[in-house]
This record gives C-alpha cells, structure tokens and sequence, in this order.
C-alpha cells in the first residue's frame, strides 16, 4: 500500500521504516526536502532515513505525502499538525484516512513538555483536525506510547498491552485496525467516535509523569479486564 506519512522526526521516521519493512511504499513528508542533512531532534537526518529504510522510501513535502498516501499519517508537532496539514493540501487529502499520532505538546517552559488537554466538546486536537478536514476519515491511534512501542509492541510484556483507536468512520477503523495488527498489536481497543480523542491525548499528562518516573524504560497502558 501507498503511505504518506505528514511529518518527518523520530515519529515519522520510526513508523515509516516499520511499514517500508512490511512491504508499503512510504513517503516521508518535510517542509524542506532540500535539507536532507539537517539531523531531526531524537532522529536521523532524512539522508539517513532513506539509507536506512531502502527502496521503497522516499522523502518529499507535506503535499508531496499526502498525494502519495492511500492512507495519510499525522506525525507533525501536535500545536503545528493544523498549519501542517493544510499545507499538505486539503485536495491531497480528500476522501482519505488520516491517521493521528500527534500530541499537543508545549516545551516553551522547558522539558516535560506540558500536555494541552482539552476535555471539552470540539476541544481535542484529533477533533479540530476532524472538523478542519470534513471529508478526511480521521482516525486517532498510537499517540498514547513511545514510538519504538508503536511499531513493536510484541517487544514490551510479549505485546500483552493496550492501543487505542477512535474516529467516526467504522471502515476506516476496520483498516487501521488491520494496519495495528500487522505492526503486532492483539488488543486494539476502539473507543468509539472521534470525541474520544480527547480522552486519548489526556492520557498524555500521566504518560509523561511516567516517563519522567521510568526514564528510556518502554512502557505502555495495559487495560486489564
Ligand atoms: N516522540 C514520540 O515517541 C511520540 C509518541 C506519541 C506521540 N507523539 C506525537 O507525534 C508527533 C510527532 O512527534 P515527533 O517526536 O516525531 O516530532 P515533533 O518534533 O513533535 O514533530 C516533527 C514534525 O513536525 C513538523 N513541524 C514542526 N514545527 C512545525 C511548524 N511550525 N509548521 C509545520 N510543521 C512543523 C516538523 O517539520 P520538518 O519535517 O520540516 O522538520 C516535523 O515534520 C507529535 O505530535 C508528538 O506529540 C510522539
């Protein structure tokens, strides 16, 4: 399958080696292809990357990802992902589902990032991406762990842990689920509509307490029944 993935630091570049491993032709989307060596923060630098993920990865704009997509990832800085996107261009993205990684964090008063939780109607990153978007199917999914976790989980507790998926289109979440599980993922948990986002991305002020706690240690939720 074609992926365009919006975004190119260690989110993009984890998640597009894993589906360029699993047989997808990925585009790896920047605001500035030119810059090839620029290392990203947490990442490789794009040269890098394309060395790295082989044949089947390439590297291009914001547009140049979402035109090639089948299936469109957000993976941008979660307070840019709007102005991102649109500059991925609504036409590149119509009719398509797009896949919602981001967060939005704030470093601006240093590291832990601060979580920006909106727990009101509309309030969600995931949300306003939705009504941004109309005819996009937005799906959020994987914002809720480390991304080596994303594309591994059956490395962390033999995989017996929890990912979480949300959005208003049952068809969309039936093929992102499909994706989750080639990534190795056995308990998808769809919590429904994309309201639900904004209980997905308020897992983020707990997630980074436990990652100041755990340190480089992988860890996820694990919804015990
Ligand atoms: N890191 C993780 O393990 C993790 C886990 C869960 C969720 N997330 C979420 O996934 C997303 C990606 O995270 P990340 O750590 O890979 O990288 P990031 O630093 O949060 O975002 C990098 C991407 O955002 C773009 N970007 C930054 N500022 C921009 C602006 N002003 N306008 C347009 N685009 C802008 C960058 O563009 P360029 O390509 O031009 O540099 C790059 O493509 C974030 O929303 C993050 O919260 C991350």
């Amino acid at each position: 399958m074609k992926i365009g993935i919006v975004g190119s630091g260690v989110v993009g570049q984890v998640v597009g080696s894993r589906l360029v491993e699993l047989g997808h032709e990925v585009v790896l989307g920047t605001r500035d292809p030119a810059k090839l060596d620029e290392k990203k923060r947490g990442a490789d630098s794009l040269r890098g990357w394309v060395a790295g993920a082989g044949s089947r990865a390439r590297v291009g704009t914001f547009s140049a990802a979402a035109a090639h997509g089948e299936i469109v990832v957000n993976a941008t800085h979660g307070q840019s992902s709007l102005a991102a996107l649109r500059s991925a261009g609504e036409t590149n993205l119509a009719g398509k589902i797009l896949i919602d990684i981001a967060n939005e964090l704030d470093a601006s008063k240093g590291m832990p990032p601060l979580a920006i939780a909106r727990d009101a109607p509309g309030g969600s990153l995931g949300e306003r991406i939705q009504a941004a978007f109309s005819n996009v199917k937005v799906v959020k999914a994987l914002n809720t762990m480390n991304a080596n976790v994303m594309v591994d989980p059956q490395a962390l507790a033999g995989g017996d842990h929890t990912a979480f998926i949300c959005g208003n289109d049952q068809g969309a979440k039936a093929t992102v689920r499909r994706l989750l599980e080639s990534l190795g993922w056995r308990d998808v948990v769809d919590l429904g509509d994309i309201t639900a986002a904004r209980g997905m991305e308020l897992l983020l002020p707990i997630w980074l307490r436990l990652w100041g706690k755990l340190g480089s240690i992988p860890f996820n939720f694990k919804i015990a029944r």
